[in-house]
């Protein structure tokens, strides 16, 4: 037997009894003639005491401990002098009376502590040493424990899993496919699924009913903190279905695991906006609500009353109220200035309006305005006295209300109002069904090509495409998109006609749909579902800043696995046998 009990387990009342339990090293201190050592595993840390005095051959053995060293203790469990209330074992210590090393260890490359003296890279390249640290560990036992409330949750309610496969045929829904190369088939290649879309729409019309799994999905997209190019969906499927069938199960799902993580009632029934209000008053699909400072337009207040010509050519001015913030200084409004002129913001300037605590106004385009233009825009603005209005103009309202998105979400962050301890959740509604895309000058989906139009705009379908609304929602919370879904079209004909307005030929629809367009031919049920992002569900509620903590072993920004080296060239046996060529790289 390796151990008895674990290094997390043992308390004051246990005392007396003989223990041996194994681990790894923390640390080790020498005190007069004793050494201490903490012993870490997956449960705790429990202090092991070497006496000089009563044995000093193993006091000795202790003295050579490195750290990281795995080693087996017995020993006596006593009540310690100097108990630790910071730790759960703080009360005892184990006086050893045996030390066996079980595997020595080279000197880590950074500290195994809370406050790791590791960057980033180096943190990554040793994955296995980093997720011995307990704040990591913690995020993926997390992650556990939410993967069995929500598989619990869907069994109760007649979801069943099923596995679809992961490799499938390239369907684009969005993103770029990950390829495989198949070598039975040369020259032909699959694709891994971006999510499991088609296939949970399948087991629907093979009447499953009620679908989920715990899926992995593939997207070959640019990375940032809340993406990766492997990632995790709670997916999800319904029959016999309309759109507030799907929300209330899954804003159920919701509010039980806000209730068992974090014991946070969410209200009895979340806000549904439409996408279009959204993007009016935060320029955002996924606002964070956790607090105000709403956009007003100031086209009415601000173009043609005075002389700025900026304002004067725009189509869209908008601003914000930042309460409190009259006393900015210029350096720090110079700096606000230059941050939104950053190519990751792109505006080209901003206004500011200082409604002072005295009564006084002052602007950066006083010169421009009459003061009763200010009295006008403090009304608009709802401003009090030492409110800061900050304000963005442009020639494209929806990219001037993104920049101004990004300057809210900014002021939030320096007023410390997105406080991670804080859940303000709610349904996006109302998206529009199609999306022009500038790159490839076509109209797009907005979600994907299967979600059903809203039944009120299908005359609306062949002329006007682009007023279309879905019916489809996203789940947001505190500025991220954790979820999304539709309901599908579960129609063979409003499906090819959605294929021919986003450009397909039919023969291009039935080459890549074909198998969901003959499904759809023998008796397919209305239905409609969602996914969730795992992962980001898991770092919303551990509070992380990237959902890199909670994936045991995730890519880098490059989408490279340093670990593993990975992704990495192969050998020409296996091209041969792929029948791949590579083109030299340029
Ligand atoms: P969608 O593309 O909106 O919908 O994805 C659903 C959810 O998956 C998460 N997500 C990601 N998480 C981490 N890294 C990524 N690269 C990434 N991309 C997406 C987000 C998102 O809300 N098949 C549809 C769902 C449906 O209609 O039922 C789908 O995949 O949290």
């Amino acid at each position: 037997m390796y151990r008895t009990k674990t290094c997390g387990e043992l308390r004051l009342a246990d005392a007396g009894s003989v223990v041996t339990l194994a681990g790894w090293v923390q640390r080790t201190r020498k005190m007069g003639g004793m050494t201490f050592v903490d012993l870490r595993d997956r449960y705790g840390i429990t202090q092991i005491v070497f006496n000089n005095e009563n044995n000093a051959e193993l006091c000795e053995k202790a003295n050579h401990l490195g750290r990281e060293f795995v080693v087996q203790v017995q020993g006596t469990v006593a009540e310690r002098e100097s108990k630790n209330a910071a730790m759960p074992t703080g009360d005892i210590e184990i006086i050893a009376t045996e030390l066996n090393v079980i595997g020595e260890s080279a000197t880590p490359p950074f500290t195994i502590e809370e406050n790791t003296d590791g960057g980033d890279d180096l943190r990554m390249k040793y994955r296995y040493l980093d997720l011995r640290r307990e704040c990591v560990r913690r995020n993926l036992e997390l992650r556990h424990n939410m993967a069995i409330l929500i598989r619990n949750f869907l069994d109760a309610h007649q979801f069943i899993e099923v596995e679809t496969p992961i490799l499938i045929g390239s369907t684009p829904e969005g993103a770029r496919d990950f390829v495989v190369p198949s070598r039975m088939n040369p020259g032909q290649f699959y694709a891994l699924p971006q999510s499991p879309q088609t296939l949970k729409q399948l087991l629907m019309v093979a009447g499953f009913d009620r679908y989920f799994q715990i899926a992995k999905c593939f997207r070959d997209e640019d990375l940032r903190a809340d993406r990766q190019p492997e990632f995790t969906q709670i997916d999800c499927e319904m029959s016999f279905v309309d759109q507030e069938d799907v929300i209330e199960v899954f804003e159920g799902l919701a509010r039980h695991l806000f209730k068992e993580v974090r014991g946070v009632e969410l209200p009895a029934k979340l806000q549904q906006m439409p996408w279009h209000e959204a993007m009016r008053l935060y320029g955002s699909d996924k606002p964070d609500l956790r607090f105000g400072m709403t956009f007003v337009e100031l086209m009415d207040v601000l173009k043609g009353t005075g002389t700025f010509s900026v304002f004067n050519d725009a189509t869209y001015i908008g601003g914000i109220c930042v309460p409190g913030c009259a006393d900015y200084t210029r350096k720090q409004l110079d700096q606000l200035t230059e941050w939104v002129k950053r190519p990751q913001v792109g505006a080209k300037g901003m206004v500011y309006v200082k409604f002072n605590a005295d009564g006084t106004v002052k602007s950066s385009i006083d010169k421009f305005y009459a003061p009763e233009v200010w009295q006008q825009l403090k009304q608009a603005m709802g401003a009090n006295d030492g409110d800061l209005v900050l304000i963005l103009s442009g020639d494209n309202a929806n990219k001037t209300r993104v920049q101004l998105s990004a300057l809210r979400l900014e002021m939030g962050e320096r007023l410390g109002l997105r406080d991670k301890n804080r859940f303000e959740c709610l349904w996006i509604v109302d998206f529009p069904l199609f999306e022009w895309s500038d790159e490839e000058q076509r109209l797009m989906a907005t979600h994907h090509p299967f979600t059903m139009p809203n039944p009120d705009d299908i005359p609306l379908l062949d002329e006007h495409p682009e007023r279309v609304r879905a019916v489809a929602y996203d789940f947001v919370c505190n500025g991220v998109e954790v979820g999304g879904g539709s309901l599908r079209i579960h129609d063979g004909k409003l499906q090819e006609k959605m294929f021919r307005i986003l450009g397909f030929t039919p023969e291009q629809a039935m080459a890549q749909f074909g198998f969901l367009i003959n499904a759809f031919k023998y008796g397919a049920p209305p239905h409609g579902g969602l996914a969730f992002g795992f992962d980001r569900f898991v770092s919303i509620m551990a509070g992380l800043d990237s959902i890199r903590d909670c994936i045991a072993f995730p890519k880098n920004n490059s989408g490279r696995d340093v670990m593993l080296d990975a992704p990495s060239a192969i050998d020409q046996k296996q091209l041969d046998e792929l029948n791949l060529d590579i083109r030299p790289l340029p």
